[in-house]
C-alpha cells in the first residue's frame, strides 16, 4: 500500500510507493494500444462463447448458435471427398475387373482405394502386406491359390467367403477325417511319407508304393494327381513349401487324421461393389495374380 503519493525527481512520474534499497518504482500507466487489444480480446471472446461451443457442463457443452462441430465439419469433408472421387468410383462400377487393370489411372485408384480396404477389413487375417498368418490363414502375396488367383476368382472369394455358412455362393470343401476309420494308422504314416516325398521330403529308407497308392484313390481327385492342388475344389498344393498348417511331419498327420478348415467372411453384405472390386485388383497385384 502506497502511504503517500510522491514523484520521481527525474521523470517527474508518480511512484507505486515501492522502493528496494533506495531505487522506487515508477507508476507507469499500460500503453493505450495495448489495452484497447486487451479489451478487444475480452468481447470478442464473449462473442465466441456465445456463437461457438464453449462451457462444458458436466456430460454436455454449451453448442453456441452457429451449431458447429468438429464432426460436422469431418462429415463435409468425407461428402467432398466422395465428391471428387465420383467419377472414379462411377469408373470402376461400370468396368470390369480386366477394363480396371487394364486402364492405368483406374488401375491406380484401385490400387489405393484397395489398400485402404484391405488394412480396415483383412490384414487382421492375412498380415498387413498379404503375407499370412500361422494358423491357416494364406499368403495372398505369392503365387500360390487355394481357389484360384485370376482376377475372377479372387472377387469370387472375397464376396462370397470360403466356408461361410450365410452364402450359398460361398467357396465350400471339407477334407474327410481319415481318423475316423477311413484309414488304419498305418495307412495314414504311409499316405504321410508319400506327402513328404512330394515336397522332396520322404524319410530316409521309407517305401513309398502304398503311400502312393492310397493318395492316387484317397486323396488325388481334391489335391491333384501329383498333389500339386485343385483350384476349384479348394485342395491345397501339397508339392510346394508352403504350408497352411504346417510342414512337419506330425503336422501333416494330424490334418489327415482330423483336418483343420479355414473360414473366411463373405464380405459382399459388408462392402460395397466398388470397394469389393478395387480389393480384387489390390490383391491380385500383390504378388502372384494369374
Ligand atoms: C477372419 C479371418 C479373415 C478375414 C477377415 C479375411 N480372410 Fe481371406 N481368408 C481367410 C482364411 C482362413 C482363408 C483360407 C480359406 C481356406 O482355407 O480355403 C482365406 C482365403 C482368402 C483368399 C483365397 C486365397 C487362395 O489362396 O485362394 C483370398 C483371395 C482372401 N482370403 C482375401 C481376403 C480379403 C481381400 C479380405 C478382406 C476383404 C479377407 N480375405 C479377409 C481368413 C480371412
Ligand atoms: C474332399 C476333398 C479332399 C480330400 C479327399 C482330401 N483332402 Fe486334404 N485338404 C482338402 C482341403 C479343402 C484342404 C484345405 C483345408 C483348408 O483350406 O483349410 C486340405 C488340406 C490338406 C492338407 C494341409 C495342407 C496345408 O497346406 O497345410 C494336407 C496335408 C492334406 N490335405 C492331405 C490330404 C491327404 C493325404 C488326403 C488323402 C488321404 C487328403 N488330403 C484328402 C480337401 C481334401
Amino acid at each position: 500500500m502506497p502511504t503517500k503519493i510522491e514523484k520521481d525527481r527525474l521523470t517527474g512520474k508518480e511512484t507505486t510507493g515501492h522502493e528496494w534499497d533506495g531505487i522506487k518504482e515508477l507508476n507507469t500507466p499500460l500503453p493505450k494500444w495495448w489495452l484497447y487489444v486487451f479489451y478487444a480480446c475480452i468481447i470478442w471472446s464473449i462473442g465466441y462463447m456465445v456463437l461457438y461451443p464453449a462451457i462444458p457442463l458436466g456430460t454436455t457443452y454449451t453448442k453456441g448458435l452457429l451449431g458447429w462441430s468438429s464432426r460436422e465439419q469431418v462429415r463435409d469433408q468425407i461428402a467432398d471427398a466422395r465428391e471428387r472421387q465420383g467419377e472414379f468410383l462411377i469408373g470402376i462400377q461400370e468396368s470390369s475387373l480386366e477394363e480396371i487393370r487394364a486402364d492405368s489411372t483406374l488401375f491406380t485408384f484401385a490400387q489405393r482405394g484397395g489398400a485402404v480396404a484391405f488394412a480396415d477389413n483383412c490384414a487382421a487375417c492375412h498380415g498387413a502386406a498379404g503375407q499370412g498368418n500361422v494358423g491357416g490363414f494364406p499368403v495372398l502375396a505369392d503365387d500360390d491359390w487355394i481357389w484360384g488367383g485370376s482376377l475372377d476368382s479372387i472377387h469370387h472369394t472375397i464376396v462370397h467367403g470360403v466356408r461361410w455358412e450365410d452364402d450359398p455362393d460361398t467357396r465350400f470343401n471339407m477334407m474327410p477325417a481319415y481318423g475316423d476309420g477311413l484309414l488304419s494308422e498305418e495307412e495314414i504314416a504311409q499316405v504321410t511319407d508319400y506327402v513328404l516325398s512330394l515336397s522332396g521330403r520322404a524319410p530316409e529308407g521309407a517305401d513309398l508304393a502304398p503311400g502312393e497308392e492310397i493318395f492316387a484313390i484317397q486323396c488325388a481327385a481334391c489335391h491333384g494327381e501329383m498333389g500339386e492342388g485343385v483350384t476349384d475344389l479348394g485342395g491345397p498344393n501339397l508339392s510346394d513349401a508352403i504350408w497352411l498348417y504346417g510342414s512337419e511331419r506330425n503336422e501333416i498327420m494330424a490334418q489327415i487324421v482330423n483336418p483343420q478348415h479355414g473360414v473366411m467372411p463373405a464380405f459382399q453384405a459388408r462392402l460395397e461393389g466398388e470397394t469389393l472390386k478395387m480389393l480384387s485388383i489390390y490383391v491380385h497385384a500383390l504378388g502372384g495374380g494369374q
